[in-house]
């Protein structure tokens, strides 16, 4: 078998970056909504930089906007999640992009969702569990209305919180009063820090946030104090190579940090992030990486385990992926 066909688990998949171009394009023809300026001639995601593609990530969320477009886009990402071998998955839903931070309006978005999550466990077998993220660039009060509708919809399906959006803006501590919210109503952490955020961002979410997972991290390795805080703390990283390659923050998958991180005893992952943002899949991410450092199976199966003890699912949920892994 190689490596790209094995079972995979993904812990850092943003919803609705996750939406196929054409996805996008089809919804807007419906819609009559003209996005033409968002798309390359050849139909892909046309962007210049991070701050760039949040602007396109969120132009292409104003076509986003009912809970049966948001049924349709989950059974278009888990078909080709599965297609990729993934066999669990954690997806970041933004209530800002579902509802505009109405609780009312979440639901019936979070149940769109789960319906469509529910088809593809019965006829694909993939698992997934829900993170609700706030945006960063939205700011602190935003933020507020994301935990509670997070924390009002915390369960066996949303067993997460966390923040995305743009590192540059504000301080992690500034969004306390949301992950401590989060906190209360049992859900379990992780928030984006160390992409473009430097070392400081890290130590920050880890000891003002209590973040148990780094979405992304890898700027720690500029740190050896920090990588060695990483280690100890058990923290696992949620790392998307492809992702930074793309974004500029590494020339290619030889020059990424995730082997030095992983040698150095941090927990990693390997997720997308943003997939057909980021012209990548799970198969194209070990595969790279597999060329990059010859990883084998058992480099793979070993991060999966890893991503499966840190997954926020519950404990039967756990042991039943678990047997998947084994299966195989
Ligand atoms: N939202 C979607 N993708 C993101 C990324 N890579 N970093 C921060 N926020 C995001
Ligand atoms: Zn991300």
């Amino acid at each position: 078998m190689t490596v790209t066909e094995l079972p995979k688990i993904e812990l850092h998949l943003h919803h609705e970056g996750a939406a196929p171009p054409a996805f996008i394009r089809q919804l807007a023809h419906e819609k009559r909504v003209d996005l033409s300026g968002i798309f390359k001639p050849d139909g892909s995601y046309d962007f210049r930089g991070f701050a760039h593609f949040l602007e396109v990530y969120e132009a292409a969320c104003e076509v986003l906007k009912s809970p049966e477009d948001f049924r349709r886009l989950t059974l278009a990402i888990l078909e080709e999640s599965a297609a990729n071998g993934v066999v669990y998955s954690e997806t970041f839903l933004s209530p800002d992009f579902c509802g505009g931070g109405d609780l009312h309006a979440w639901r019936d978005y979070l149940n769109a969702i789960q319906d469509a999550a529910d088809e593809a466990e019965r006829k694909l077998g993939i698992t997934l569990r829900g993170v609700v993220t706030c945006v960063r660039h939205f700011g602190p009060e935003q933020a507020k209305a994301s935990a509670r509708c997070a924390a009002e919809t915390a369960g066996d399906w949303i067993t997460g919180f966390g923040m995305g959006g743009n590192e540059g803006v504000g301080r992690q501590g500034d969004f306390a009063w949301a992950f401590d919210c989060a906190r209360e109503a049992g859900l379990r952490l992780t928030t984006h820090a160390g992409e473009f955020g430097g070392p400081d961002s890290v130590r920050e979410a880890v000891r003002e946030l209590g973040v148990e997972r780094i979405g992304h991290g890898v700027r720690a390795i500029e740190d050896p104090d920090l990588v060695h805080e990483l280690a100890d703390r058990g923290v696992t990283l949620e790392v998307c190579p492809g992702s930074n390659v793309v974004l500029g923050l590494y020339d290619d998958f030889a020059s990424h940090p995730i082997a030095k991180l992983r040698d150095a005893g941090v927990k990693v992952s390997v997720s997308t992030d943003d997939p057909p943002f980021f012209h990548t899949t799970m198969r194209r991410e070990y595969e790279m990486l597999h060329k990059a450092f010859g990883w084998q199976a058992e480099d793979f199966a070993a991060i999966n385990e890893t991503a499966l003890s840190a997954a926020f699912c519950d404990e039967e949920t756990r042991a039943r992926v678990k047997k998947r892994l084994e299966k195989t």
